[in-house]
């Protein structure tokens, strides 16, 4: 070949390459690739038999983790806390509540952790701290305090609505005046428009990052800013005695403003400085103002959040239809290069297998691990723990008592880990701090680990084969045409997921040559599949083209 013609290709192959690595979005990232579980401290683990969850608690069972096979642990908040909300009221950002341990339990989690390739990623919660915490000692001491406008003062209330329930202004007898508070009074929401606030708060994820934590899940980012005029919010007119305040409705002026978008953008900067961290946030909207957090910038850079929270599976109605919708509406909404990411549970929102019952719970197993995007599983999850009635006299959480007997309680959701059929399920030698499930004698991990169909087999099995198949973790999502409760789709042209959403047995026609790798009923592998798949009720099948 003539030299400038080789030059010309040459140059043409490397810029080629060019363009493919720095527009491809780069889809091999840890969070990209793999699973998040949710550690609730409390109710994990207990090492020193005082019936709470601990962080030597958490340390003890990183083996049970890494043989799941998960590759990161988000802990809820573990920081000094005086636990009106069990730790979402922070009174030392930098410390670690003697309830759980010491910073050096923590230290020691975290080389626990990598040392087996696992990620820990902490709560970060910087809309309110703790009425405890020093900061709003010091607001509250006077209108003059260096720290007044460190958080939300005013003379009058306006209509915003506590999260809890009531209103979100507390009136402070001692300076004559109202502080603002999302949640609980005890939750005083900081001040984000004022620069010293922001400094300090990006100086704890600084303490973090340098400790060496893998990144945050950012509790309700979308409330950091209100409203600077603080405009009444419109009235809902579909509201009724004992819903949620805010049912179906945005609070539109105390929360989601355009200037939040700021401040997402200097947590992420932040992050940004040290390798591979990562930027969750914990955003309850509709998807096409949840995908703004993202942060596209005008070049098109995401500049945002690496995961605002998908939460759409936690309330969709369970049939194959409403599924697909929103899969689509959520695959469409993704900004160019945005990794998606799915969740089925967490600690305020009901257990999935009670919600869709126990065996749907198996087909929502598959679905959630065989989406394109990072899946976040619940603790105890992955044994089908349920929703456990708590009696009225044992209640815990806040919520349930400032709205008592309405349903919003969380402790069903938080009950401790069941990990064998020893005395309290094997969390604790003490009293659990919350009554176990009564059937944890027979939902644990020993059980189901000694049985090769359980939920718990189906969950190691889901996901081997995901970190075993890049199409799995990365490979593109395309629809099939979804009918009578089958939602069924194709990840990278490699696999067919076909979920039966119903209790009748259905069939989809089938390319030639496929191979069933994985049933959620777990007796179906290396099957030929013929040209029509046939799926069982509550069957889900994973079939190789
Ligand atoms: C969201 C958390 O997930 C929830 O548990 C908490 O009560 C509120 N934020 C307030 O921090
Ligand atoms: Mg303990």
């Amino acid at each position: 070949m003539h030299t400038s013609a080789r030059r010309y290709y040459t140059n043409l192959a490397y810029l080629t390459f060019w363009i493919i690595t720095t527009l491809t979005p780069n889809s091999d990232l840890w969070w990209q690739r793999g699973i998040v579980y949710q550690v609730y401290p409390r109710s994990f683990m207990d090492s020193d038999g005082d019936g709470v969850g601990d962080l030597a608690g958490v340390r003890s069972r990183l083996d049970y983790l890494q043989e799941l096979g998960v590759d990161a642990l988000w802990l809820s908040p573990i920081y000094p806390s005086p636990m009106k909300d069990f730790g979402y009221d922070v009174a030392d950002y930098t410390g670690v509540d003697p309830l759980f341990g010491t910073l050096a339990d923590l230290d020691r989690l975290l080389e626990a952790a990598h040392a087996r390739g696992l990620r820990v990623i902490l709560d970060f919660v910087p809309n309110h701290t703790s009425d405890q915490h020093p900061w709003f000692l010091e607001s509250r001491a006077s209108r003059a305090n260096p720290k007044r406008d460190w958080y939300i003062w005013r003379d009058a209330p306006n209509n915003w609505l506590s999260n809890f329930g009531g209103p979100a202004w507390t009136f402070d007898a001692r300076t004559g005046q109202y502080y603002y508070h999302a949640f609980l009074p005890e939750q005083p929401d900081l001040n984000w428009r004022n620069p010293e606030v922001v400094e300090a708060m990006l100086g704890v994820l600084r303490f973090w990052l340098e400790r060496g934590v893998d990144g945050f899940r950012v509790d309700v980012l979308w409330h950091l800013i209100k409203d600077e005029h603080f405009a009444d919010n419109p009235a809902n007119p579909d509201w009724r005695e004992g819903m949620d305040p805010y049912h179906a409705l945005i609070p539109v002026h105390s929360c989601d403003r355009p200037e939040v978008h700021d401040v997402v953008r200097r947590m992420r900067k932040l992050l940004d400085g040290y390798p591979e961290r990562v930027l969750i946030g914990e955003i309850y909207l509709p998807l096409e103002r949840l995908v703004q957090y993202y942060g596209v910038d005008p070049h098109g850079d995401l500049r945002g959040a690496h995961l605002p929270f998908n939460f759409q599976l936690l309330s969709a109605p369970w049939d194959a239809a409403h599924l697909a919708k929103l899969i689509a509406e959520y695959e469409r909404l993704l900004p160019q290069g945005a990794w998606p990411n799915w969740v089925l549970g967490n600690h305020d929102r009901p257990r999935i297998a009670s919600r869709v019952g126990p065996a749907q719970a198996r087909v929502a197993a598959m679905l959630l691990l065989t989406l394109r995007g990072t899946p976040t599983l619940y603790y105890g999850d992955e044994l089908g723990m349920r929703n456990v009635d708590i009696p009225p006299g044992e209640v815990q959480d806040p919520f349930e008592r400032r709205v008592p007997g309405r349903g919003h309680g969380r402790d069903p959701v938080r009950t401790p880990m069941q990990w064998s059929a020893a005395p309290n399920a094997g969390f604790t030698s003490g009293k659990p701090w919350l009554r176990l499930s009564p059937d944890h004698r027979t939902t644990n991990v020993e059980v189901q680990d000694h049985d090769p169909r359980s939920m718990l087999a189906l969950h190691k099995r889901l996901i081997a084969l995901r970190r075993a198949e890049p199409a799995l973790q990365t490979g593109a999502f395309e629809s099939i045409s979804t009918s009578s409760d089958v939602l069924a789709y194709l990840r990278g042209k490699t696999f067919l997921v076909a979920l039966n959403l119903g209790s009748r047995p259905r069939r989809l026609p089938l390319p030639p040559n496929g191979t069933v790798v994985l049933s959620t009923q777990l007796d179906r592998t290396n099957e030929r599949a013929g040209n029509i798949l046939e799926l069982r009720p509550d069957e889900g099948l994973i079939v190789r083209l």
